[in-house]
Parts: C-alpha cells; structure tokens; sequence
C-alpha cells in the first residue's frame, strides 16, 4: 500500500517532467535481449541528471557504469551541439548493447563509449590531462566507489557537480556491518564525503517505481 503511493507519485511526475521518447522506451526495454537484471535510472532520475547539468553549464560530461545507454542518453540530449559525454563500463555485452541503442537516437556523435576498467581509464584520463569535466555520474559496481569517487575529484574544477547512484541501497547503509560488499562500497563512499573538503555533498533518497535508494549530489567546491 505504502509503496503503492511512491510509485504513483513517481508516475504523476513522470507524466509532468519525464515523459520517454521512443528511443529511451526501447534503450529500457533493451535488457530483455541481455536476460539481466533492470539497473537503469528511473525517468525521474535521468530528467534530474539533465537538470543538474543545466545547473553547471555541462558540456563535458563523465560516465561511470553505461549499462545499456539509458542514462547515457538522457544526458546527452541535454548536451549543446559541441557537448561530449565519455561513458566507461567493462562489460563488452552491455556496452554494445548500449552502442546499438546510442546510435539508434542520432546521439552517437555526441557520446564516446570506453570498455574497460575505470579503475584503469580514470588514471590514463589523468594522465592524458584530458579538460575537466562538467559533470561526472558514477553509477558502476559498488565496491569501489570511494576509488571512484576520488579520481572523479581529480578530472573536475570548482562548481563540478557529481552525482552518485545507490549509496543508500533500500536502506541496508543503516547495517553497522554489512555483509554486502556493495553496501561496504558505499558506506566507504558516503563517510569520505562528509570528510572530504573538497566538496559540499549531500544524499537524496528516493523511493517509487525503483526499489529504495538514493543519489549523493555533490559539488566540488570553489577554489
Ligand atoms: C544495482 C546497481 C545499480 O546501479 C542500481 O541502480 C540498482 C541496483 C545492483 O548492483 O544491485
Ligand atoms: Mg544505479
């Protein structure tokens, strides 16, 4: 019954602000090829990553976790004509899968896919002294968010924002020890946060039509 009303209210806002276009319906439906698991964002969440994205002007945009192309095309629409969003996952299957799906929108010039390790590219990112990024979202596996989390920092300039997926994870954070080595990845993540004073960071839970979560909004500070 509770839940009943989040995802009402998840579909009355949709229906305001979020509404899919063909190619975000199909992108979504897309895994029933694959046979996995559903971890693309909500509409919601892809009309707030755009809309953060306004917020810092974004025409660089970084990536962490494609999946199948659903949130990597939402923002990409939000890009101006010059924008580029690099898009990093280590799963060949789901990073064609999201090529395929990119390239159906007309998007692809815009949108750079990258197969393998973030944990490898970041670093070679750095190295390369590639233009800071406007906007990073990291929504990849969870154990090493808080590595993540740190290179994001160094690819970023004051008035970066950041946004992180899943640091609440329907509320097991509360464990004073998990098991999970998910809910470990993220806990690490959201203790850095509130010691890291590079940045003002703060988490929104949400709860409707996905399971409970919640996303870390951060943003890097003024120099
Ligand atoms: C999982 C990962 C996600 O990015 C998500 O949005 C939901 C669930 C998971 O690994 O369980
Ligand atoms: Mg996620």
């Amino acid at each position: 019954m509770e839940n009943q009303i989040f995802e009402k209210v998840d579909n009355y806002i949709i229906d305001l602000f979020a509404t899919e276009d063909d190619a975000l319906l199909q992108t979504r439906n897309s895994i029933e090829l694959l046979g996995i698991m559903q971890q693309s964002i909500s509409p919601i969440q892809g009309k707030f990553l755009q809309t953060m994205m306004m917020a810092c002007n974004a025409k660089r945009v970084l990536e962490l976790g494609t999946f199948v192309g659903y949130s990597a095309i939402w923002m990409a629409k939000a890009l101006p004509q010059n924008g580029k969003l690099i898009s990093i996952d280590f799963d060949i299957k789901v990073a064609s899968l999201a090529q395929k799906n990119i390239e159906a929108t007309g998007l692809f010039e815009k949108v750079e896919l990258k197969v393998g390790k973030a944990l490898e590219i970041l670093p070679e990112l750095i190295a390369e002294k590639v233009e800071p990024f406007d906007m990073i979202f990291i929504d990849a596996d969870k154990p090493p968010y808080k590595e993540y989390f740190k290179y994001a920092l160094e690819l970023s300039r004051p008035g970066t924002i950041i946004i992180i997926d899943n640091v609440i994870r329907s509320g097991k954070v509360l464990d004073e020890n998990p098991s999970d080595e998910r809910v470990v990845g993220v806990k690490r993540l959201n203790q850095y946060l509130t010691e890291c004073k590079e940045v003002t960071a703060i988490i929104l839970q949400s709860s409707g039509i996905k399971d409970h979560d919640g996303m870390a909004v951060v943003v890097v500070n003024r120099s």
